[in-house]
């Protein structure tokens, strides 16, 4: 049971439920389609979902942060004209949002990179196609009306990058996402717990092979495997498993702005540092030429304990004043969630497990109906505050339960 139901509930009366039917619009929001997710995933596959690393403290904080902040709603105000759209990189959108990067998005479905590409493109949002996809870059840069970004994990040699990039630039990629906080794998124990030697352990593999709809949708064709640096990878190490090991132990360590200078020198279209936190670091990318930064920790996924997108929001505005793009991620669930992010200072948000729990559960129309139901909740989420448009979407609709809580204590005392 989730936090938020209890207060309506008294001794687990009424009895509650998600919807997890396969009617996409029965789903009442995210939590619907996770949990139809839940039902027709594998452990292992839930794991590598939605776990973070260690004691998950990190994870916790991504939901945490958005409770923090409350809205102060405005009345006698007239909404009956709202819109969300907004320019995501200078292009008009629906909504301020794109798809952030997944890698082995072929473990919830076969071809799920695709069907993320094309829930984003029929919604008219970016999607960002990870180094560790599944499906071929030129075949997702094929789905028409999509708005193709690449997100770039630096391993191995120059050669790895330079040839994705010429690939990307091929592809008509609009925007490379080069991830700068994952090069030492954070270590998601509750992931290798239901592995053994980088595989499923027997229980696991029994409970994958019970999951018949999963296993027929998705392993027909056997595993998958990384289609994009497949060939980079020595040829007695290219198992599905094994291959992601090889490829974790050539992330590069020594990646630092020096190699961020080259990217810049040879990726000329809109370029994105993604998983920044630290204000330095983001002072720093004012200086490195890059288009924009996306703030966040992987989802969870890496250092734990760590301060995340929402905490850092603010001051990173204020640092970066109309300079480049401030997109984040992290724990986006609710139209309200990107309502808070925006206020707080995001031009735009990247979703990831949002989206991925609509492909688990629909595949691409699934993708769709996460978007839209992200969508429809910020658009009534702004009439109840009494926003009519993103222009007027700032701090002053948002109270930090916290300082208010302090500032009753100091009142009454
Ligand atoms: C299953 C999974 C795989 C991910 N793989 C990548 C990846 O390959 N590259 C990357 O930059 N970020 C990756 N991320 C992080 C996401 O891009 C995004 O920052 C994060 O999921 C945002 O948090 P949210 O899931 O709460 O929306 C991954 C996240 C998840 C959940």
């Amino acid at each position: 049971m989730e936090e938020h139901d209890r207060p309506a509930q008294f001794g687990g009366t009424p009895k509650r439920r998600y919807y997890t039917g396969g009617n996409l619009e029965r789903t009442h929001g995210i939590a619907d389609l996770r949990a139809r997710a839940h039902r027709l995933m594998p452990r292992f596959v839930l794991e590598y979902l939605e776990g973070g690393a260690e004691d998950e403290a990190t994870l916790k904080r991504e939901r945490a942060a958005y409770g923090e902040w409350r809205f102060v709603p405005r009345q006698l105000v007239d909404v009956s004209h709202r819109s969300i759209a907004a320019p995501v990189l200078g292009r008009a959108a629906p909504m301020p949002l794109a798809i952030s990067p997944t890698g082995l998005n072929g473990l919830f479905m076969r071809g799920g990179d695709t069907a993320l590409a094309q829930g984003a493109a029929r919604f008219g949002v970016p999607f960002t196609q990870g180094t560790m996809s599944n499906d071929r870059m030129e075949d997702v840069a094929r789905v028409p009306g999509l708005r193709h970004w690449w997100q770039l994990y630096i391993f191995g040699g120059d050669e790895i990058w330079q040839e994705l990039v010429r690939r990307a630039e091929s592809c008509g990629v609009e925007a490379l996402l080069v991830t700068t906080n994952a090069q030492i794998y954070g270590d998601r124990e509750w992931e290798a717990r239901v592995q053994v030697n980088g595989k499923p352990t027997p229980g696991a593999a029994f409970d994958a092979a019970r999951h018949w709809r999963w296993a027929t949708t998705t392993l027909d064709r056997g595993m998958p495997e990384f289609a994009n640096v497949i060939d980079f990878v020595p040829k007695e190490r290219r198992r599905f498993f094994d291959s992601a090991t090889w490829i974790r132990e050539q992330m590069r360590k020594s990646l630092s702005w020096d190699d961020i200078a080259r990217i810049r020198d040879r990726w000329k279209g809109r370029l994105i540092l993604k998983g920044l936190l630290h204000p330095d670091d983001i002072r720093r990318a004012l200086d490195a030429g890059v288009d924009g930064i996306a703030l966040g920790t992987h989802g969870g996924r890496q250092e734990d304990w760590s301060v995340v997108a929402l905490d850092v929001l603010e001051e990173a505005r204020g640092i970066v004043g109309d300079r480049m793009a401030l997109l984040m991620s992290g724990g986006i669930r609710r139209g309200t969630d990107m309502l808070k992010a925006l206020a707080l200072g995001a031009d735009a948000v990247l979703t990831g497990r949002a989206t991925l729990y609509g492909l688990c559960a629909g595949g691409a129309d699934g993708v769709h109906r996460a978007l839209e139901l992200l969508h429809d909740e910020a658009l009534d989420g702004m009439g109840q505050i009494g926003v009519k448009s993103l222009d007027a979407l700032d701090r002053s609709v948002l109270a930090h339960a916290s300082s208010n809580l302090r500032q009753r204590r100091v009142t009454s005392s």
